[in-house]
């Protein structure tokens, strides 16, 4: 018999549910917060609010989508963290009375592990997935992992941010000229445009397989900050090749550090995961690297890159055919890696 996993995400600022038969995708829908635009950045009570609002219509549109009625479910996945407390609060609620009602199981989801096993939902037929274990370089908005996945269950971080996130890096350069958020897609397309080399910025020295992106964030804004002082145009002239060249040094260091940990562990199978995933630059450089260092190389489809509850959907989907089922007296948490 079929297994029906409804899947809810809610951990910032993207409401979202999904439904998958098996691992089979049904329904992936997702609304946005246009709201938090205006602020440069996620404003967390305003994130809550709009997940008050968004939740109940976008689990309708989800089932709706699958063409399935509410009482095929057989569970109830939802993110448990980490992420913004308040916005968690309302996935977590929403699963905990939804399943009461429908008298199914509740599967808590931890949300870095989801990206990765985003890998595992079928878009179509015979879609291909990897093997375990393999590695996956999860780079999103909170996190920075090199993370060696034995199982669903059993995942081992090799390497992982001191500092800021891949995509805090980017979207903080992307504050520094001036661009609306989330600045990632913004540098993205505009780096397609100009020159990679056209600046320099010292690369970060950390030792093993650990990264750090803050010194890099700093030696951006001290660039920018002293071409501003010659010419006041210097963002605008130079828009391009700023993006270019600190969108080139963040791959040079995201990749270099993944490459050392394929070879290190002799693992061949390698994943990307996460927002920053679906930046054209990196898929590109993954490519290549894969050709090079003979990987199997797998690149999330968009839809899979940013928050979505399909990833939830699929985690909670493993978590079923185990038995691993969560109470109702549990509580999201807001910080932490794997749990
Ligand atoms: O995984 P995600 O949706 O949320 C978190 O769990 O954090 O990642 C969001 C991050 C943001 O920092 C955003 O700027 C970045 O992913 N991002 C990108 C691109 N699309 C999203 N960064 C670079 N290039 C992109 N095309
Ligand atoms: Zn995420």
């Amino acid at each position: 018999m079929s297994i029906y996993i409804l899947g809810i995400e809610s951990s910032c600022d993207d409401t979202s549910a999904a439904v998958l038969k098996d691992r089979q995708i049904l329904s992936n829908v997702i609304a946005n917060q246009d709201i938090h635009k205006s602020y440069g950045g996620v404003v967390p009570e305003l994130a809550s609010r709009a997940h008050q609002q968004n939740i109940i219509p976008v689990v309708e549109v989800a089932l709706q989508k699958a063409k399935i009625k509410k009482n095929q479910l057989s569970g109830i996945a939802f993110t448990r963290g980490p992420g913004l407390l308040g916005s968690l609060l309302v996935g977590t609620s929403f699963a905990k009375a939804f399943a009461l009602g429908l008298n199914v199981p509740i599967i808590e989801v931890n949300h870095l592990k989801a990206h990765i096993l985003a890998h595992f939902v079928e878009t179509r037929p015979g879609s291909r997935h990897p093997d375990f274990p393999f590695l996956c370089l999860t780079v999103s908005g909170g996190h920075t992992q090199i993370v060696r996945v034995n199982s669903p269950s059993d995942m081992q971080i090799l390497g992982k941010t001191i500092d800021d996130a891949a995509g805090e890096a980017f979207d903080k350069a992307a504050k520094i000229m001036g661009l609306p958020y989330p600045g990632g897609p913004q540098i993205d397309k505009l780096a397609a445009q100009g020159n990679p080399d056209a600046f320099t910025f010292p690369e970060p020295k950390i030792q093993g397989l650990n990264y750090s992106f803050s010194g890099l964030k700093t030696s951006f804004l001290y660039l920018v900050r002293d071409g501003l002082k010659k010419d006041e145009g210097f963002i605008e002239k130079n828009k391009a090749d700023l993006a270019a060249s600190y969108q080139a040094t963040l791959i040079r260091v995201l990749l270099g550090k993944l490459r050392r940990a394929a070879r290190e562990t002799g693992i061949r199978q390698v994943a990307i995961a996460g927002g920053v995933s679906a930046n054209s630059g990196i898929r590109r450089k993954l490519t290549q690297m894969a050709e090079k260092e003979r990987w199997e190389v797998f690149i999330p489809e968009f839809q899979f890159t940013t928050d979505n509850a399909a990833m939830i959907a699929i985690a909670g989907y493993f978590k079923y055919l185990d038995g691993d089922f969560a109470s109702q007296d549990l509580a999201p948490y807001a910080r932490g890696g794997f749990q």
